[in-house]
């Protein structure tokens, strides 16, 4: 899931959802590593290769930007190579997709909203961090890079990411991003979820390096209220390709 282009923000009134925690991480196995921009972790293991491929939630965010957007879904599956290099590349799609806040109005309310882009690995800055660039009419480009992954104990999936500040239409935006992404849009489970908490305040609590420690005391949880229960992962046609209801809104 990417960093999507500022709409009208809220105002922040979610307590950090971190609150009140001591530094005792209570699951010695999440190995939460620094993102390899800020300091490079030889040790830590990247998931296999499809392991990332299909349809996520992210669940919680320390992005404001987010919390305007329900319903979030996140869909990731490799792009198919037409040459040798497309090939080497690796590509991965990347579609994200959402509704708007409830109105009443059941019409608007059901529009789903998608923004599309390409990933593509960047191995140079480290295994599993990869080069997100929004296609066509979405012109935003960032990293995004797994911190952390594995199975939370009711057996769901999950992955912790870090996100670089993105150029939107060539300026460098200031936001930094965390994020928990789950395959449950409910999150992952209490356990783990505490658990990731807690070693999110253990290895970052006084970084200053990349906003690290304001970042993993602020996550708050995205909106979800099963309006996308029956149709959670959207057809992506070629106006979506294009992303292009975005051409029409103001950056
Ligand atoms: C975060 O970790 C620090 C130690 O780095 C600890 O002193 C503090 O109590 C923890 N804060 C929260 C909110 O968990
Ligand atoms: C409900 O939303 C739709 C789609 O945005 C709009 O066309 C329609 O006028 C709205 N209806 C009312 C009663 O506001
Ligand atoms: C990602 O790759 C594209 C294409 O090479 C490039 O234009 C863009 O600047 C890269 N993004 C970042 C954040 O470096
Ligand atoms: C939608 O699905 C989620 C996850 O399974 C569930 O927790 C929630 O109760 C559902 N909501 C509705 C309105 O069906």
């Amino acid at each position: 899931m990417k960093y999507l282009a500022a709409f009208a923000l809220w105002p922040a009134l979610l307590l950090a959802a971190n609150s009140g925690r001591s530094c005792n991480p209570r699951h010695s196995n999440i190995h939460v590593r620094y993102p390899p921009t800020v300091q490079p972790d030889p040790s830590w293991k990247a998931p296999p290769y499809a392991w990332l491929f299909g349809h996520w939630h992210p669940t919680y965010t320390s992005f404001e930007g987010y919390l305007n957007l329900w319903n979030i879904g996140a869909d990731l599956y490799p792009r198919w190579p037409t040459t040798h290099q497309e090939a080497e590349l690796r590509q991965t799609l990347d579609l994200t997709s959402y509704n708007m806040p409830p109105t009443g109005n059941a019409t608007a309310d059901a529009v789903v909203y998608t923004a599309f882009g390409l990933d593509t690995p960047a191995p140079e800055i480290g295994s599993a961090v990869f080069n997100f660039s929004g296609q066509n009419s979405w012109h935003l480009t960032n990293y995004y890079m797994l911190l952390a992954w594995g199975e939370d104990t009711a057996g769901d999936d999950y992955w912790v990411q870090y996100e670089t500040p993105p150029e939107i239409d060539g300026v460098l935006t200031p936001d930094y991003v965390i994020a928990i992404v789950s395959r449950n849009p409910n999150g992952p489970s209490r356990p783990t979820l505490d658990a990731i908490f807690d070693t999110l305040n253990c290895t970052f609590g006084n970084e200053p390096r990349g906003q690290l420690s304001k970042l993993a005391k602020n996550l708050h949880p995205t909106h979800f209220d099963g309006r996308r229960n029956q149709s959670d992962i959207p057809a992506c046609d070629e106006a979506c390709v294009q992303n292009a209801w975005m051409a029409a809104q103001p950056h």
